[in-house]
């Protein structure tokens, strides 16, 4: 039998909540589910709004609007992240300004963000790799002093934590995912998480295409205009039903991916001590969500053998990001700053091993399949 990379996984209570949002007859969002929704994500994460929208690309496109990113703003980021950390903040005529990623968590390195800084420098993304939190004391500390903005890429990062402060709650502004490949899913969807009270009201009207719908529903305006540029961002009541039947079920799900993680991790220290791959590592501050497993490869040739070799066995195994400065539009629209060589050397080495909720009884098999792989 094939072992996926990614299985998504349910509960069984999606299909409960959602039967309920189609008979409450309120399809749109902004119902009694997405309120739960939003309700479980403030109180989880300890932010001042949660947003529902349908996708962490929508979040961090909201993020770029609230940010006010015009022509010519540089952001800095890392160049080892997915499209959409960038593409946010381009769609606005910023200018992505690309750091390299440290040897250890592959997050963005803190100590190369002051050299990036210009006088054009509107905000900084930090992108929680694996769920693993960036250092963000430091991050911090630099916005302040520069008086950037800080807007959190924790796609990864539900229910993570820096310092025992939950991942999302540190920045201005954070983005979740819960696309079918994140810890909580809904299919496709996100939230934006606003911490800063500047942005929240401005916040709503973008969400809702622009509109002061919201202040309208809450009795607080007697009709509803156009008052600002905006979308619709905003994500529909049954997405909401099935997300919500997911966080209800976080501890569990988080759980039985810690598990695997675990087991992974005790599995392949021998080959660590061989000199055959690197582990991934993760900070004593950092409490991460066990979002995904990866082993750090001698090189790229024997990357490429590793996957073939095992999906010639039913195992699918994966690699990415290709860094955003050597894609075609990262060329044309972004910059370096400094050398990114970590970036162009770990994304050449790096492989995620199957992890999901339901792979318990076939671990064992992934583990012996791959140092198999690793001892021929
Ligand atoms: C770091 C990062 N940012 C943003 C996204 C975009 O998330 P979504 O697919 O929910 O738009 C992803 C998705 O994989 C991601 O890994």
């Amino acid at each position: 039998m094939e072992i996926p990379f990614n299985k998504p996984f349910t509960t069984g209570i999606e299909l409960i909540y959602i039967e309920q949002a189609l008979h409450s007859r309120h399809l749109a969002g902004g119902g009694v589910f997405t309120k739960k929704c939003t309700a479980w994500l403030e109180k989880s994460v300890g932010c001042r709004k949660a947003l529902l929208t349908h996708s962490c690309t929508a979040a961090l496109e909201m993020a770029a609007i609230l940010a006010d990113i015009k022509p010519g703003d540089e952001v800095i980021m890392p160049s080892y992240t997915f499209v959409s950390t960038a593409n946010a903040f381009v769609l606005r005529g910023g200018v992505p300004v690309f750091v390299d990623i440290r040897a250890d968590t592959l997050n963005l390195d803190e100590s190369k963000i002051e050299a990036a800084i210009t006088p054009k420098t509107k905000a900084i993304v930090p992108v929680h790799y694996a769920g693993v939190g960036c250092e963000m004391d430091t991050i911090m500390a630099i916005a302040d002093k520069h008086q950037l903005l800080v807007i959190e890429d924790a796609a990864q990062g539900v229910k993570s934590g820096y310092k025992g402060r939950p991942l999302g709650s540190i920045g201005h502004m954070a983005a979740f995912s819960f696309h079918e490949t994140k810890n909580i899913v809904s299919g496709e969807g996100g939230a934006l998480l606003i911490n800063d009270p500047r942005f929240m009201e401005r916040a709503e009207y973008i969400l809702e295409k622009g509109t002061n719908r919201s202040k309208y529903f809450r009795g607080e305006v007697d009709k509803y205009t156009w008052v600002d540029i905006g979308s619709s961002f905003l994500t529909s009541e049954i997405v909401a039903a099935c997300l919500f039947a997911q966080l209800e079920a976080e501890d569990m799900i988080t759980k039985r991916r810690m598990e695997i993680w675990n087991e992974y991790h005790r599995a392949f220290f021998p080959q660590e001590e061989a000199g055959k791959l690197r582990r991934p590592v993760i900070p004593e501050v950092c409490q991460h969500n066990a979002h995904m497993y990866y082993l750090l490869l001698p090189n790229l040739e024997k990357r490429i053998r590793f996957i073939e070799r095992l999906k010639s066995q039913g195992i699918s195994t994966v690699f990415h990001y290709v860094p955003l400065d050597t894609a075609p539009m990262g060329k044309k629209v972004a910059r370096r700053s400094g050398t990114l060589t970590h970036t162009h050397d770990l994304s050449d080495r790096l492989v995620r091993l199957p992890l999901w909720p339901g792979l318990e009884d076939q671990q064992a098999e992934v583990i012996d399949k791959v140092n198999a792989v690793l001892t021929c």
